[in-house]
C-alpha cells in the first residue's frame, strides 16, 4: 500500500477563513441522515490572505452547494480525497453544503453513528468532517446552531450543545429540537442525540447565585444507577469553583450514556457523552474501582469546560494543553475528594506500567508530538498522565499560590482562544516571573530521565553531600538528550524517622525539613550541613518527577523507610523496591535452574503492615500489592515471561505460607459487617481484605478456596463479589467453572457486568486459556463491534494476560494479530490500540521476538489497511 501522509508541526499554518457561524439542520430516517450545514465564513485577518477554500470531509455524498444563495457549477469546486475546494472564495460570504450519511453503517464510531438504537456523535479529534464538508480543525471556533428532524416515537429526545431555544410537532409522526450554543467552538466539541432515553434531573446553584439545570440520560432500564454520577458531577462543579475558581457558564449540562464508545468519555460542549461504563453504577453492580473511575470522568469532562473548551487547543500536536492539564485536575479532585496519598500512589502505578513502557518503546514520543500519521494514536499516556506529570511539576517548583496565579492568568489572557502548550507556560512563567526555559524540554523531549542519587555522610564535618545525575536514553528519531530541569522533592531522616532541619552550605540558617531540590545539570552536588547524626535521604517525595530513580540505598535503609517514611509515597515506593529486588534474584534463581531463595525481611515487613492497626487500610492494600508483571518487564533488558510469573508467585506464596495466621486475621478483621458504604474508609477495608485473600488463596488449599467461595457467595456488592470470583476463577479448581456459570446466570442481561467476566476469564494465567476465550468470541453475549467487549476479552488477553499472550508456541500472537485485521476493517481506534499490545517486541527473546515481528508485518501486508493500524505496524517494525 501506499503509505498515508505524515502531518508536521513545523508545517502549520493558521487557517485561510474563519467561521463566523454554522448552522446545521439535521433530518434523521432510518437508512442515512440528510445534513444541510450553512457557515458564514470571513477570510482571516491573520491569514495568508485570499485563495481557495478548502474544506475537509470523508465518507459522504454532497447533495447541494451554494454560495451565497447561487448554486455552484461542477468547474467551482472539486472533491479530492478527503476534501472539497472552492478556487474562488470572497473575503465573506455564506456557503450552504448539503450531504447525506449513513449513521447505520458506521462502525468507527466516529461522526454521527447509532448505538442501542439512538443516535450520538463522536466528533474528536476528526470525526466531525464525516458529517459534513468542514474546515475541521480546532483553531476554526464558531458558533453553532443545530436543528434535529426525527420519528418522535423512536426519538423522542433530541439534544445538542447549548441551550434549547425551540422544539415541536411536525406531523406524520416527525418532531424537531432547535439547540443554540452561545459560546464559539471548534467542530470537535459539537455533539448530537436522537433517543428513547429517561432522564434523572437535578439543579446545581454555581456561588454567583445561577442555578444550572443537570440533567443525565440512561436507558430506562439503567436509572436506579446514576446516582453516583449526579453526586460526582455536583462535587466537580462546587470543586472546580473553590479550587481554580472557575464557574460553569451555560444555564444546563447534559451527560448521555452510550454502550458503544471508543473511549471514556467526550466533554462536547454542554453535552458531554459518556461511556456507560463511566455513568451506570450501584453497589451490587459496580465495584470501588468503579465508583472510583466515574468520580474521576465525570470531573475530567467536566474540567474540561474550562481546559479544553473555553480555552482549547491551536492543533493537535498541543493536545496535551487540554488533557495532560485535565488529568491533572482530576487528579487533584480525586485527591481532595478521598485520600491524596493512595490517589498519588495509584497514578503514579498507573504512569509507570503504561507510560514508562510507552516511553521506552517504537511509539515513543515527547508530551507536545512534532508528527504524526494519524492523530487519534496520539491519545496516549504520554500525552495524558506524562502530560499531567509536567503540570504537578510546574505546581511543585511555584508552589501552590504561584500555581494559581498563573492558572488565573492564563484564562484570563487565553479565554476564548485556540492556543499552544508555549502560551500555557508562558502564563505561568509570566504570572510568576519564572523561568521555563529550560522546563519546556519536557514537552519537546520523549523518552523517561533515569536519575541516579548517590551520597556520603562526613562525620567529622557533619555534612551529608548528596549528587544527583539525569541522562535520558534515545528515542525513536532523537539520539541525543538535554539535561532537564527536574524537581526532587525531600527530605533527611535521622535515626528514628524525624524529618532532620535542612540547611545547605553557603546558607545562614537551617530553613524546613522537607525541601524541593532542582536539577538541571547533567550532574549536580548538594551539600547539607549540621548534621549530627548520618541521616538516611528520601527522595523523590510524592513522585516530584516522572523519571526513573536509582538511589543508593542498603536493603537496611528500604526497611527503615518502609517502617518510617513521612512521606508516604516514598514509604511505598521502598516496600516496591524490596519486592522488586526479591523478584529479580528469583528470576535469576529460575533461570539459571535454581531452587528460589525467599528473603525473610520481607516476611517481617509484610508482618508488620498487617498488624499495624494505625496504617490506613487502603494504604496498607497498596502497600502489600506485589509490583505488576508488565512494570517488572519494563525493569529487564530482556523479558523473561515465565521467569516474572514464577518469582512473583513464589514470592506471595511464600510470604502467605509464613503469614498465613496474620493474613488470615487481617481477612477477618476487615471483614465487614454493616451495610455497604462508599466511604473511604469501608473501601479500604475491602481493598485490604481482598490483598490478604489473593495471598490466602495462593497456598492452594481447600480451606482458602472455601474461604473464597463463600465470600462470593454472601458478597452484597460487587466489590467482594468480584475479588472472590476473580481468585477462584484464575486457579484451577473443581468450584472454578461452577463459580463463572452462576456469576454468568445472574449477570446475563447486565452489558457491563460480562464485561468484568469477560475480562476475568481473558487474563487467567491458567494452561488453555486461549482457547477458552475463542469459545467466548462465540458467546451470543459477546459483539465484536461493542468496544467494550473488545477491550475486556481481547484487550484484557493481549495487555492483561502476559503468560497467555507471550505463550511460546506464538498463538497467542496470531490470534490477536487475526483480530487486529478484522477490526482494522470494522474500527481503526480500536484496532491501532490492541496492536500496540506487540509495541514492546523487540524486548523479549529471539523466539519470541520472531514470532511477534511475523504478526507485525502480516498486519502490515494487509489490504486496505487504515492509517491508524499502518502508523501503530509500521513504527514498530521501523
Ligand atoms: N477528549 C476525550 C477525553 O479525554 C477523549 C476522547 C473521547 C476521544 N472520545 C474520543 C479521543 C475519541 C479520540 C477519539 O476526555
Ligand atoms: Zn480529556
Amino acid at each position: 500500500m501506499s503509505a498515508p501522509n505524515t502531518i508536521f508541526l513545523k508545517d502549520y499554518q493558521p487557517p485561510r477563513y474563519l467561521v463566523e457561524t454554522l448552522r446545521l439542520d439535521f433530518d434523521l430516517h432510518e437508512t442515512h441522515a440528510d445534513v444541510r450545514a450553512r457557515l458564514v465564513l470571513r477570510l482571516n485577518p491573520q491569514g495568508q490572505g485570499p485563495g481557495p477554500l478548502v474544506l475537509n470531509g470523508q465518507d459522504m455524498e454532497l447533495r447541494g452547494l451554494r454560495l451565497d444563495g447561487r448554486a455552484l457549477n461542477a468547474h467551482e469546486y472539486a472533491i479530492t480525497g478527503d476534501t472539497l475546494t472552492l478556487s474562488e472564495m470572497p473575503e465573506s460570504g455564506e456557503l450552504e453544503i448539503e450531504t447525506r450519511i449513513r449513521p447505520q453503517e458506521n462502525t468507527a464510531l466516529e461522526g454521527l453513528y447509532q448505538s442501542g438504537g439512538n443516535f450520538c456523535t463522536q466528533c474528536e479529534a476528526e470525526g466531525f468532517r464525516r458529517i459534513s464538508y468542514y474546515p475541521d480543525r480546532p483553531d476554526v471556533m464558531a458558533r453553532f446552531s443545530t436543528r434535529i428532524e426525527a420519528d418522535k416515537a423512536r426519538y423522542p429526545v433530541l439534544l445538542s450543545n447549548g441551550n434549547l431555544v425551540e422544539a415541536g410537532e411536525l406531523g406524520n409522526g416527525r418532531h424537531f429540537a432547535l439547540w443554540e450554543d452561545p459560546f464559539p467552538k471548534p467542530s470537535y466539541l459539537f455533539a448530537l442525540v436522537a433517543g428513547n432515553l429517561a432522564q434523572v434531573a437535578d439543579t446545581f446553584t454555581t456561588r454567583s447565585g445561577r442555578e444550572v439545570a443537570l440533567h443525565i440520560y440512561v436507558q430506562q432500564k439503567n436509572l436506579d444507577k446514576v446516582e453516583h454520577a449526579m453526586r460526582s458531577l455536583k462535587l466537580a462543579m462546587r470543586w472546580d469553583e473553590e479550587r481554580f475558581g472557575r464557574e460553569y457558564d451555560l444555564d444546563i449540562f447534559q451527560i448521555v450514556a452510550v454502550d458503544d464508545f471508543n473511549m471514556g468519555a467526550m466533554e462536547n460542549k454542554g453535552l458531554n457523552i459518556f461511556n456507560s461504563k463511566y455513568v451506570l453504577a450501584k453497589a451490587e453492580t459496580a465495584t470501588d474501582g468503579d465508583f472510583e473511575g466515574i468520580e474521576s470522568v465525570i470531573g475530567h469532562e467536566y474540567f474540561h469546560n474550562w481546559t479544553g473548551n473555553r480555552i482549547t487547543c491551536r492543533d493537535w500536536f498541543q493536545l496535551s494543553l487540554k488533557e495532560g492539564l485535565t488529568v491533572f485536575r482530576d487528579q487533584e479532585f480525586s485527591a481532595d475528594m478521598g485520600s491524596r496519598a493512595v490517589r498519588r500512589i495509584q497514578d503514579v502505578r498507573a504512569l509507570r506500567s503504561m507510560q514508562f513502557a510507552e516511553d521506552a518503546g517504537p511509539m515513543a514520543h515527547p508530551v507536545r508530538p512534532e508528527s504524526y500519521i494519524e492523530i487519534n494514536n496520539f491519545y496516549t499516556a504520554t500525552v495524558y498522565e506524562k502530560g499531567a506529570e509536567v503540570i504537578r511539576m510546574i505546581l511543585t517548583l511555584l508552589g501552590r499560590e504561584g500555581f494559581r496565579r498563573g492558572m488565573d492568568l492564563y484564562f484570563a489572557r487565553h479565554d476564548g482562544q485556540a492556543v499552544t502548550t508555549d502560551d500555557f507556560v508562558t502564563a505561568m512563567a509570566d504570572a510568576n516571573e519564572a523561568d521555563f526555559g529550560q522546563f519546556q524540554r519536557w514537552y519537546r523531549q520523549a523518552g523517561t530521565p533515569e536519575v541516579s542519587a548517590n551520597w556520603q555522610y562526613d562525620a567529622e564535618n557533619r555534612t551529608f553531600t548528596l549528587t544527583l545525575s539525569q541522562r535520558t536514553p534515545a528515542t525513536p528519531g532523537q539520539p541525543d538528550k538535554l539535561p532537564l530541569h527536574i524537581p526532587i522533592a525531600m527530605a533527611l531522616l535521622d535515626p528514628s524517622g524525624r524529618e532532620m532541619p535542612l540547611q545547605l552550605e553557603g546558607e545562614e540558617t537551617p530553613a524546613g525539613t522537607s525541601r524541593v531540590l532542582e536539577l538541571r545539570e547533567a550532574a549536580q552536588t548538594f551539600r547539607f550541613v549540621n548534621l549530627a547524626q548520618p541521616p538516611v535521604p528520601s527522595l523523590l517525595r510524592g513522585f516530584s518527577a516522572p523519571v526513573r530513580l536509582a538511589a543508593e540505598y542498603t536493603d537496611q535503609d528500604l526497611v527503615f523507610l518502609l517502617a518510617h517514611d513521612p512521606d508516604a509515597f516514598c514509604r511505598w515506593e521502598a516496600g516496591q523496591q524490596m519486592a522488586i529486588k526479591a523478584i529479580l534474584s528469583g528470576i535469576q534463581d529460575f533461570r539459571a535452574g535454581r531452587r528460589l531463595a525467599f528473603n525473610e525481611a520481607l516476611a517481617d515487613a509484610v508482618g508488620r503492615i498487617l498488624v499495624d492497626d494505625e496504617l490506613d487500610p487502603a494504604f496498607a492494600a497498596l502497600l502489600l500489592a506485589l509490583p505488576s508483571e508488565t512494570y517488572l518487564a519494563d525493569l529487564l533488558d530482556v523479558v523473561d515471561v515465565e521467569g516474572i510469573h514464577v518469582a512473583r508467585e513464589f514470592l506471595r506464596q511464600g510470604l502467605a505460607m509464613r503469614l498465613k495466621d496474620v493474613f488470615l486475621a487481617a481477612y477477618r478483621r476487615n471483614s465487614d459487617q454493616g451495610p455497604y458504604s462508599l466511604d473511604p474508609e469501608a473501601v479500604g477495608r475491602r481493598a485490604l481484605r481482598n490483598a490478604a485473600l489473593s495471598y490466602l488463596m495462593s497456598l492452594e488449599e481447600p480451606d482458602m478456596t472455601d474461604l473464597a467461595l463463600g465470600q462470593y457467595q454472601r458478597a452484597d456488592n460487587m466489590t467482594d463479589s468480584m475479588a472472590a470470583l476473580g481468585q477462584l476463577a484464575h486457579r484451577d479448581s473443581p468450584v472454578r467453572r461452577e463459580a463463572l456459570d452462576d456469576f454468568y446466570a445472574r449477570w446475563r442481561e447486565d452489558a457491563l457486568v460480562l464485561d468484568k467476566w469477560f475480562a476475568i476469564q481473558a487474563t487467567a494465567p491458567l494452561p488453555g486459556v486461549l482457547d477458552e476465550v475463542r469459545q467466548l468470541m462465540q458467546h451470543p453475549a459477546f459483539e465484536i463491534r461493542n468496544p467494550n467487549k473488545v477491550r475486556a476479552l481481547i484487550g484484557s488477553f493481549a495487555r492483561g494476560n502476559p503468560t497467555g499472550f507471550h505463550d511460546a508456541s506464538g498463538e497467542g500472537y496470531a490470534f490477536v494479530a487475526d483480530q487486529v485485521i478484522h477490526l482494522n476493517a470494522l474500527n481503526p481506534q480500536i484496532a491501532a490500540r490492541l496492536l500496540g499490545a506487540f509495541n514492546a517486541w523487540r524486548r523479549y527473546d529471539p523466539q519470541r521476538r520472531a514470532l511477534m515481528q511475523a504478526q507485525l508485518e502480516r498486519i502490515l501486508q494487509t489490504p486496505a489497511l487504515s492509517p491508524d493500524v499502518y502508523e501503530v505496524a509500521s513504527k514498530s517494525l521501523a
